[in-house]
């Protein structure tokens, strides 16, 4: 009996130790970053090190630097430290499989963070925006703009190894297809999209051959090399009023840049996405058309909310499943704001989001 009362006293000083070492600050729980080349991941280290501040957590936020062997050896890293919960955005979602699986094994519960890694199991959840309504709210948007028939469309996408943007351009083939069947839009850059126009619903592989042709993998450079090469090749009358379906503000900017540059493009509806500081500037200044708000401070609280569910035993709350290839991923998929310069005041500025001291012109 005594014995008993030790081992039960032992036990509860032991939870009373993780308690505190919870409200001391030292979660045991580590973050992996893609890449600090892409600006987006710059604004969730930033949020994520504000939310964590605030809750009084310390937590290691490591950046794989585009390079899935470094990101591997991040998670490695971690795993020796002793985390038990980490939050991975993976840089190339196949290729982030193993290190995965090096974290289940270690018996870490693993959060796939705004990017799902693919092809394994070993995925206890996922934390993600409505990827399809990102690409939805592009199709919208253009749609919109658009008015009679043949109007000319240019298509671009994100990486073919990020997952998000096969689900960004289903979302946008979605309201797109439609009014490419219908002859509202002419594809101007994709002879595949062409091929597909007449089907509404594409498998993974037809994206895929859509993406391979007009993928920026998410790189400026890349983007703008596209964009002149569509340029250079596109008739006059290919271009005057065009449409361009860009897949995120970085990339937006670049090809932007490029159509406004080309004497013979008279007007261009240009879409994006995050909601960066530079193309918040570019939709005041009217260089860029629209962006999508993926307000990064409810991802982060999500993932954050998360890694406490596992640390406390429970799980997190679960609307959806998302399928990796492999199983089907537990998710809670955030909502998204499309902002113009009609909203950009009230949904960047007067929501918080950012101060206005970061932009000219606003009013
Ligand atoms: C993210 C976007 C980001 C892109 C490039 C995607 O997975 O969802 O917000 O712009 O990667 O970094």
């Amino acid at each position: 009996m005594k014995r008993t009362i030790a081992i039960l006293f032992a036990l509860l000083m032991l939870a009373g130790m993780v308690t505190t070492a919870f409200a001391q600050g030292s979660l045991p729980v580590g973050i992996v970053l893609p890449t600090k080349d892409e600006p987006r991941w710059l604004q969730d280290e930033a949020r994520f090190k504000s939310a964590l501040t605030a809750a009084g957590y310390d937590v290691e936020i490591l950046f794989s630097q585009g390079d899935s062997a470094k990101e591997k050896a991040n998670v490695e890293s971690l795993i020796t430290k002793g985390i038990k919960v980490l939050i991975i955005c993976p840089q190339d979602g196949t290729a982030a499989a193993a290190a995965a699986d090096a974290a289940r094994r270690a018996g870490v519960k693993v959060i796939s963070y705004d990017r799902l890694i693919r092809e394994t199991a070993s995925v206890d959840y996922y934390v993600t925006f409505d990827s399809f309504a990102v690409g939805a709210a592009w199709g919208d948007y253009l749609v919109k703009n658009a008015s009679g028939k043949g109007n000319n469309l240019y298509l671009y996408a994100g990486a073919a190894s990020d997952n998000n943007a096969f689900i960004f351009f289903e979302g946008a083939w979605s309201v797109l297809q439609p009014k490419i069947a219908d002859g509202t839009f002419i594809v101007r850059n994709s002879t595949e999209a062409v091929k597909l126009m007449s089907k509404a619903k594409l498998t993974r592989e037809e994206l895929g051959k859509i993406i391979g042709q007009v993928t920026t993998d998410w790189n400026f450079s890349v983007a703008k090399n596209k964009a002149e090469a569509d340029m250079t090749k596109a008739k006059k009358a290919y271009k005057g009023t065009t449409f361009i379906c860009a897949p995120n503000d970085g990339t937006a900017r670049a090809i932007a840049d490029v159509y406004a540059a080309d004497r013979d493009v008279k007007k261009f509806y240009i879409t994006g996405q995050d909601a960066e500081v530079a193309s918040i500037q570019y939709i005041i200044n009217g260089k860029q058309s629209m962006t999508v708000l993926k307000d990064v401070r409810v991802l982060v609280n999500d993932a954050i909310a998360a890694a406490v569910a596992y640390l406390k035993g429970g799980s997190p709350a679960k609307t959806t499943t998302y399928n990796n290839g492999k199983a089907d991923i537990p998710a809670k998929p955030s909502a998204i704001i499309t902002v113009t310069r009609d909203n950009v005041k009230s949904a960047i500025v007067d929501s918080g989001y950012y101060p206005p001291s970061y932009f000219s012109g606003l009013e």
